[in-house]
């Protein structure tokens, strides 16, 4: 809601208007959080830029500057505002006027309260409205102070300004679409259906346009975003629905796209079409993100996960019955209130069963307004660093185990970018593993067949295979499957 309180002049009021600044303005934004956080970070900038704002990398110089922030665990919070308390002090020493905005899910939470906590913040502004940032902006620099945390009718989609082809190019051969947004499941530990609303999902014109603009400038692989993005169900201009995997079939044959990815999936939503899709399309790449937060079904059942350890085994059963080679990551909370030693081994079981390639694991944290925070039993600390410590040590231990099981393969890798030494390459293979190769910048943009010499703590190192030689690849699935 805009907080109509917080809309007069402050005083003293330390900025001229907008209309009186002639010299190129420049924006620092930063964000935290998860990717569709960094989607909207460059949608942002996008918006800003016929406003005059230029982004630039160092806070010293900016005019504007924008925290991106994410409200999902405690800690994500409250750095927040240490990060503003810096910010405050630059702010304080800078000849130029300087307008602080806090943008995200810590600005949807919690709204004018950052105000009142942080008194050098001139604009709060939420996750559906960044199609009015020109506008709040300008107000913020006028003097006012700004708080905007609707949940407007226009979808910001529709408004929200297009990069130039220049800026597409620039920002790399990868990029991130959000397809889908805001979530109806409720989880009882998770804030997102309160900071990013109610389920929504862009029609499939507009996201189709969107990526052939990408394709235009340069870009190779998109990963489209949604906080469940397998619910996707765009409606098009004949009134039909689309699914997840219609658009990603329909992507698959722009010209151009060499990749498709998407992230996040929610266990209940990964249909019997989209695995078939994993089964027909080259171009939807072989890794899959499915979080299942816990092994135990009376923690998952608390959770409102929707979704019980067997149900979510049979899936990935099915899955890999599509596509063998696929790679599965996840996400893991340990310390859920209630969850005993009992709960966690089964954790531990399932994770042995599936076999990751990669996962995330964190350690419960209760939020506000959740209906997880009002439990009863909350696991004690020093239990949840422990459980922690044991869950990572075991997804560490597969990870690796994935990531060597990858040397004496030829993968292909999308050549992303100049690697840190002069003459190396960066990509990513079909699985996500960062690649790093020696090889001339002229190969960027391009999938390139890559035999893998060698495993580093988070890269592959591989070569270019001398093409006169047959290729040595092995026709058997390109990962070992752990959990056989
Ligand atoms: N939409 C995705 C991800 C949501 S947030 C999904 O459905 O899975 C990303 C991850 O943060 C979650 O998967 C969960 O593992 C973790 N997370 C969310 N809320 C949390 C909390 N209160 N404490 C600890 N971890 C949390
Ligand atoms: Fe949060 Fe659950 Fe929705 Fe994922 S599915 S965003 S974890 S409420
Ligand atoms: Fe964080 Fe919001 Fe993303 S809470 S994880 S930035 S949806």
């Amino acid at each position: 809601m805009t907080d109509p309180t917080l809309q007069q002049p402050r005083l003293p009021v330390d900025a001229p208007a907008a209309e009186g600044e002639t010299r190129p303005l420049k924006l620092f934004i930063r964000s935290f959080g998860c990717q569709m956080n960094a989607y909207d970070a460059t949608r942002m900038a996008d918006a800003l830029a016929p406003e005059g704002y230029a982004e630039t990398g160092t806070l010293e110089e900016a005019d504007l500057v924008v925290l991106n922030t994410c409200h999902i665990r405690e800690r994500a919070a409250e750095k927040i505002y240490s990060e503003l308390g810096k910010i405050r002090e630059m702010k304080e020493a800078s000849a130029r006027p300087v307008t602080l905005a806090v943008a995200g899910c810590v600005a949807q939470a919690e709204g004018a309260e950052i105000i009142r906590r942080q008194r050098a913040v001139d604009l709060v502004v939420g996750p559906q409205s960044y199609h009015r940032l020109p506008d709040l902006v300008r107000r913020a620099r006028a003097g006012a102070s700004v708080v905007d945390t609707d949940f407007p009718v226009e979808s910001k989609f529709d408004h929200l300004a297009a990069p130039s082809a220049a800026k597409t190019r620039a920002r790399g051969v990868s990029a991130f679409v959000t397809v889908q947004e805001g979530c109806d499941k409720f989880c009882s530990f998770c804030v997102v259906p309160y900071t990013r609303g109610a389920e929504s999902s862009r029609p499939p014109e507009a996201i189709v346009a969107e990526v052939r603009a990408l394709l235009d400038a340069g870009v190779r692989e998109v990963t489209l975003l949604g906080q469940n993005v397998n619910a996707y169900h765009g409606i098009d201009a004949a009134g039909r629905a689309w699914t997840l995997a219609g658009l990603a079939r329909t992507l698959a044959d722009l010209p151009g796209l060499a990749r498709i990815r998407y992230t996040t999936s929610h266990p209940r939503d990964m249909d019997a079409e989209l695995i078939a899709a994993h089964r027909d399309l080259p171009a939807l790449m072989p890794f899959l993100h499915l979080p299942v937060q816990s092994g135990s079904d009376r923690i998952l059942h608390a959770m409102n996960r929707k979704h019980d350890a067997a149900s979510y085994l049979a899936l990935i059963g099915e899955i890999r019955a599509a596509r063998p080679d696929i790679a599965l990551s996840s996400d893991f909370i340990v310390g859920f209130p209630g969850e005993t030693e009992a709960d966690f081994a089964d954790t531990l079981a399932l994770v042995e069963r599936v076999g990751f390639a990669s996962a995330f694991s964190f350690k419960y944290s209760p939020r506000p307004g959740t209906p997880g925070a009002d439990l009863p039993d909350h696991v004690p600390a020093a239990v949840m660093d422990e459980r922690l410590h044991r869950l990572q040590a075991l997804l560490e231990e597969q990870r690796q185990r994935f990531n060597r099981s990858a040397v004496g393969r030829r993968l292909d890798v999308l050549i992303e970018k100049p690697g840190r030494h002069p003459g190396q390459l960066g990509g990513r293979s079909p699985y996500l593993q960062a690649v790093h190769l020696e090889g001339p910048a002229s190969l960027i943009g391009t999938v390139q067949p890559v035999d893998i010499l060698s495993v580093g703590p988070n890269s592959l190192a591989g070569r270019l295979p001398d093409l006169g030689r047959p290729a040595a690849e092995d026709p058997t699935p390109a990962l070992e499957r752990l959990a056989s």
